[in-house]
């Protein structure tokens, strides 16, 4: 590591003020702050802002469906989020508003200046206008009849049914989504931002390793179609009014991004930090937005371009991620999987989350699934079976002995090669690797408590004389507890604290992986984490259902262009359905398990895919015998699961609700092993 710290700017997608923050939201605070706390343990002068996107039609109607004021709505909102936040641990050095003098002064800045450079042209557009409400309709608020499969209740831009894009005067009897009424067409003068003028800079730029490779690809066909962008709208509308232009606002996605610096502004001006040496051109800075991928147009096209225009400098990278699914699907009301960061609080620790996630994310763009099963098995053996274990395992006979760590290792070795993995899982941090960074500490986790096994202190603990072996076995365990406490401190900087008091010991920071903890005293062991219960699952699936039913029941017309919604719908897309490979299986051999109550183990034979082991919850419905040679329905890509009695390869389908009542499908005869079913 240099010595001179690095200047390191850090944002988060800043979320809209008309809604609360649910797991989908967290995923990104969650990925950002385990990476700015990564950078702050390292020594770097790291800052990390993010603020509530306060601006925009749907803020302004949700304030009225509300019957509140727009600065009422996003005050209350504002407290929320930062409640939420605060609780997952989530540590920003600034939280602010979009809705401020910092960022008004900003906009009309980069407003400004590219204006005076030419970037800034003014156009005549024909647009739907709601004569009831007195307003123009953004896409999202007309709905309609898809003119393709003709569904009804589409959005102006897009069908969910059968996914064609249109535009709104396309759709078959268009009405506001705002009042009901039927839409009439209007023109108006707007204000435009010349992006096609930015081309060769979006080119280059977008090449200069910013951006992830698929997202850079993704905006290549972008770049082939520029279009100048609408930056303004017209009143009634919550936001800025344009100078120069009475009556017209900026457009909330011109403030949005701006909002990043206006917190940062609002930050430099509190601590005395030179705003300028982060923003302006040229400077030494780095500058890094996380963001989601659904917003990448936004951050990677119009942004830099924006800023550009504006003299100011461009990111140094932006890093996208994709979207949460909960158990392999959309996050569902229905099914109860749309939940709240509130909700999730209720039940569980927001250190499980924060562990989840970072085990399961990578650098890369991919969706992510929250698989709640999976979620318990990984929290529990991880956290609980293998780092919390080491502690637990050999804490008391430190204490039981004096209390002080010994002068000596019983085995060096072992400390060291924890020691020494400390630059491979710093790079992992580094790259966002977070996953592969968790795999390689609960390797060592996993080892220690071969070696903790191996050594079983508590016998020893029994015979005479034993003491200092003992202690020497403990103090080796203690100091790889300590390193790997240290090692996911950026992740669970909560129970890293806790592990500090227990070892007695100053906040712990990267270098002192170069330390070795000896003759000190530690304090008594004190349960560091519980594990978690499928019965709290439950639980917040339950009040997932509760609380977004009689949501459901006050939904307005006006909740369109929110993110939040659209990840809401329960159906699927055709492809989503084609990524589930189902194959005709035979039972070649069904056998009970020794201690399972409920399950059967399959022996399928699964033709070219060759032998599956998979463990079916049938048994008080079935006995072995019936089910050898029988055809069934396999979930063939259904990742492997490990269970108490081993791995299951996959999933037999079958119709009901469980217990006796239920009936494995089974193809027709003629039907081959590994024939695909669709
Ligand atoms: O998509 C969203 O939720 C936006 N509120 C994100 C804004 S990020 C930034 F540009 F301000
Ligand atoms: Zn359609």
């Amino acid at each position: 590591m240099s010595d001179t710290p690095r200047k390191i700017l850090v944002t988060s997608a800043l979320p809209y003020a008309n809604g609360p923050i649910h797991l989908g939201h967290l995923l990104e605070y969650i990925q950002t702050d385990i990476w700015v706390r990564f950078q702050k343990l390292r020594g770097q002068m790291c800052t990390y802002v993010c603020a509530d996107d306060a601006h925009g039609t749907a803020i302004m109607l949700k304030a009225e469906e509300n019957g509140i004021t727009p600065e009422q709505q996003i005050a209350q909102v504002k407290a929320d989020h930062e409640k939420d936040f605060a609780d997952f641990q989530i540590r920003f050095d600034n939280y602010y508003s979009t809705h401020s003098p910092e960022n008004q002064a900003l906009s009309e800045m980069v407003f400004q200046r590219n204006k005076d450079a030419g970037y800034i042209i003014e156009k005549t557009i024909t647009q739907l206008y709601d004569p009831q409400k007195g307003m123009f309709l953004a896409d999202r608020f007309v709905k309609g009849t898809c003119p393709k499969c003709k569904a009804e209740d589409q959005y102006g831009d897009n069908c969910e049914v059968c996914g064609a894009t249109y535009s709104p005067a396309e759709l078959i009897e268009p009405y506001s989504a705002v009042s009901g009424a039927t839409p009439v067409e209007k023109d108006t003068t707007q204000l435009f931002f010349d992006l096609p003028k930015f081309e060769p800079l979006l080119r280059e730029w977008t090449r200069s390793g910013a951006l992830q490779e698929q997202v850079a690809n993704k905006l290549q066909e972008w770049i082939e179609d520029l279009q100048p962008w609408d930056i303004s709208r017209e009143a009634p509308y919550f936001g800025f009014e344009i100078p120069g232009y009475p009556g017209k606002y900026f457009y909330v996605w011109l403030d949005a991004p701006i909002g990043y610096m206006a917190s940062f502004k609002n930050y430099c001006d509190r601590e005395g930090l030179s705003f300028d040496d982060y923003w302006a051109e040229g400077s030494n800075a780095e500058l890094y937005h996380f963001i989601g991928k659904d917003i990448i147009n936004f951050h990677g096209l119009f942004w830099p371009a924006m800023l550009d225009g504006a003299g100011l400098r461009k990111p140094t990278a932006i890093y996208s991620h994709g979207f949460v699914t909960v158990n392999g699907a959309k996050m569902s009301k229905s099914r109860g999987t749309f939940i709240k960061a509130r909700t999730y609080l209720d039940h569980l620790s927001p250190e499980y989350l924060r562990y989840y996630f970072a085990a399961k994310l990578s650098s890369r763009v991919d969706d992510f699934d929250l698989n709640l099963e999976d979620f318990v098995q990984r929290v529990n053996s991880d956290l609980v079976g293998k780092l919390v274990n080491i502690a637990s395992r050999t804490g008391n006979f430190v204490k039981k002995f004096g209390g002080t760590l010994s002068a000596e290792l019983d085995n060096p070795l072992l400390v060291r090669e924890v020691q020494e993995a400390a630059p491979r899982i710093a790079e992992f941090y580094e790259q966002r690797e977070f996953g592969k960074a968790m795999r390689e500490i609960m390797a060592l986790a996993d080892h220690t408590n071969g070696y903790i096994a191996e050594k079983a202190p508590w016998s020893l603990a029994k015979e005479e004389g034993k003491e200092q072996e003992v202690l020497a076995i403990c103090t080796t365990a203690i100091n790889v507890f300590r390193l790997l406490v240290l090692y996911l401190k950026p992740v669970l900087p909560a129970l890293a604290e806790r592990a500090e008091a227990f070892l007695q010991i100053d906040p712990l920071r990267w270098d002192d992986a170069g330390q070795l903890l000896l003759e000190h005293d530690i304090a008594k062991f004190k349960p560091l984490l519980g594990r978690v219960e499928s019965s709290q699952i439950d639980a917040m699936l339950s009040d997932s259902k509760e609380v977004t039913a009689a949501a459901k029941a006050s939904t307005a017309p006006a909740k369109a262009s929110n993110k939040m919604d659209d990840t809401v719908d329960d159906t699927i897309s055709i492809d989503d359905f084609l990524k589930v490979k189902l194959r005709v299986a035979r039972v070649a051999k069904a056998a009970h398990v020794e201690g399972a109550d409920k399950l059967l183990q399959l022996t399928l034979d699964v033709g070219e895919l060759g032998e599956r082991n998979v463990f079916a919850g049938i048994k008080a419905k079935y006995q072995p015998e019936q089910l050898e040679g029988k055809l069934v329905v396999l979930v063939a890509n259904l990742a492997p699961r490990k269970m108490k009695f081993g791995v299951s390869e996959g999933m037999v389908l079958a119709a009901g609700p469980g217990g006796e009542d239920i009936y494995v499908l089974s193809p027709d005869n003629g039907a081959k092993p590994g024939m695909e079913v669709r």
